[in-house]
């Protein structure tokens, strides 16, 4: 028979070949931890149960305390031929105690996988989530930082209407936000224990499922365990790892607007902000460079993401109930995710950090007078006129200034009102860009009281 530990039923081992080709080892040993916790959980529910002994328990979690030590100090032997980190574990621990060969009892490798799968996602949910929220911090640090520059909002990349810097900077503290928010969400639809769905139909042994979740804290917020309900649904199931890959994929197309605004306010063109020399890199050829490189790879990451997302529901989506091999491909698009997210969140906290304001280049952006051309409209409609037809008019007053070669805000008071009546002497007062902001009361909006009621959110959300 073959030496697998499945190798009863065979007569030959496997081809090298195959080994090469299935063996996820070479990337599913970062679960090692998870797996390790899982079998301690597991085999202390049988000892609980008496299907193995409490001596048995004990000899079992030294022994995988000391692979743990073992694996952690890079002293372990990782084995091709033992395919994954289940059976390399499995193994090791084999060699060590004789109980070993007791643990895998009511178990399968397919609902351990998706043990070690969802402890995994619980982890790194909680991690990438303290990442965005160091670059949350850095956002609001720059916040705090420029309180008082205003800056033009863009549509379609056209100077549209005045916005404070801090506005803006909030619109992308809204979206990490949301981002770490939806991290928060995967790692509760992963606090559902697998363990004792077995291979797909559960198992014939007197186990007991909750104790075991209730020992790897797969529990409610009262404490209460949380088992997976249906057997053949919870060794088939990938439904946490799209949709951690999603809350990736989000995060870096976030993060790749970001990148892209940062790109364009860095440019001589607007030079709004100078981005730090830490996270920018020069030319071989042209010594006058300066390159927003890190901007630049968070928008290239951001696709990266993307198709971690697409492999995982590619994979997904043909295969019939329950577990089918194709899924240990489910792995590295997952590790690559929470590897790129991870560093993708710090990077941009070390660039949005070293970020300087060019306050003199905003200020001249925003003091463009057609920015506040919608204001003018608005003064129109205070004097009862139609929306639309005050639209119309002031359209009109710019077409006026084009024509005449001077400022919206320079025209003469007498040609203003030849284009409508409603032009009290008074029209111009509308170009005082501390007046337009304050104008702006209402929740959402970018006027003074409410970006500090907006910096005092984020201060208590972030303290
Ligand atoms: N390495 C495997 C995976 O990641 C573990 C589950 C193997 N199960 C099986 N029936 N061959 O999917």
């Amino acid at each position: 028979s073959s030496q697998a530990t499945w190798g009863g039923r065979f007569s030959a081992g496997p081809a090298e070949l195959m080994l090469q080709f299935s063996e996820s080892v070479s990337f599913d040993r970062r679960l090692a931890p998870f797996d390790i916790a899982g079998s301690k959980a597991h085999s202390a529910m049988l000892a609980h149960v008496g299907l193995i002994t409490k001596q048995e328990r004990d000899a079992i979690h030294a022994g995988l305390d000391a692979i743990l030590a073992e694996i952690a100090a890079g002293k372990f032997t990782w084995e091709t031929k033992f395919e994954d980190v289940h059976m390399n574990i499995e193994q090791a621990l084999t060699k060590r105690v004789p109980a070993a060969a007791k643990l895998h009892t009511a178990r399968s490798r397919n609902d351990q996988v998706a043990t070690d799968m969802r402890l995994f996602f619980k982890h790194a949910c909680g991690v990438l989530q303290e990442k965005i929220r160091g670059a949350e911090r850095a956002l609001l640090a720059a916040a705090e930082a420029n309180a008082d520059v205003l800056i033009p909002g863009y549509t379609h990349l056209q100077r549209a209407q005045p916005v404070l810097l801090a506005h803006h900077l909030f619109a992308w503290l809204e979206m990490l936000e949301r981002d770490r928010q939806r991290l928060a969400e995967v790692a509760a639809h992963a606090n559902w224990c697998p363990l004792g769905s077995g291979a797909i139909a559960g198992t014939t042994l007197p186990i007991d499922r909750e104790f075991t979740a209730k020992a790897l804290g797969f529990v409610d917020a009262k404490g209460r365990p949380q088992v997976t309900q249906n057997s053949m649904d919870t060794v088939a199931d990938r439904d946490v790892f799209i949709e951690f890959a999603a809350a990736g994929a989000l995060f870096g197309v976030h993060a790749s607007r970001i990148a892209e605004d940062l790109i364009l306010w860095s440019s001589a063109e607007f030079k709004f902000i100078e981005l730090p020399d830490a996270f920018c890199t020069g030319s071989s050829l042209m010594p006058q460079k300066k390159n927003p490189d890190s901007c630049e790879l968070l928008r290239g990451k951001s696709a990266r993401l993307q198709g971690n997302l697409h492999t995982l529901l590619t994979l997904a989506k043909g295969l019939p109930l329950t577990y089918n091999r194709d899924l240990q491909e489910d792995k590295p698009p997952v590790f690559d995710t929470f590897d790129q997210t991870a560093m993708c969140a710090d990077v941009l906290a070390g660039t949005l950090g070293g970020m300087e304001v060019v306050r003199a280049r905003c200020g001249a952006a925003v003091a463009d007078p057609a920015l506040l051309a919608t204001d003018l409209a608005d003064y129109l409609v205070m004097q009862g006129v139609a929306f639309r037809d005050a639209h119309h008019a002031v359209g009109a007053v710019v077409k006026l200034a084009e024509t005449n070669g001077v400022a919206l805000n320079a025209l003469a008071t007498a040609d203003v009102q030849q284009v409508h009546a409603g032009f009290g002497d008074d029209w111009a007062q509308v170009f005082d860009l501390k007046r337009a902001l304050t104008k702006r009361t209402g929740t959402g909006m970018p006027g003074p009281a409410q970006v500090k009621r907006q910096f005092a959110r984020w201060r208590k959300i972030l303290k």
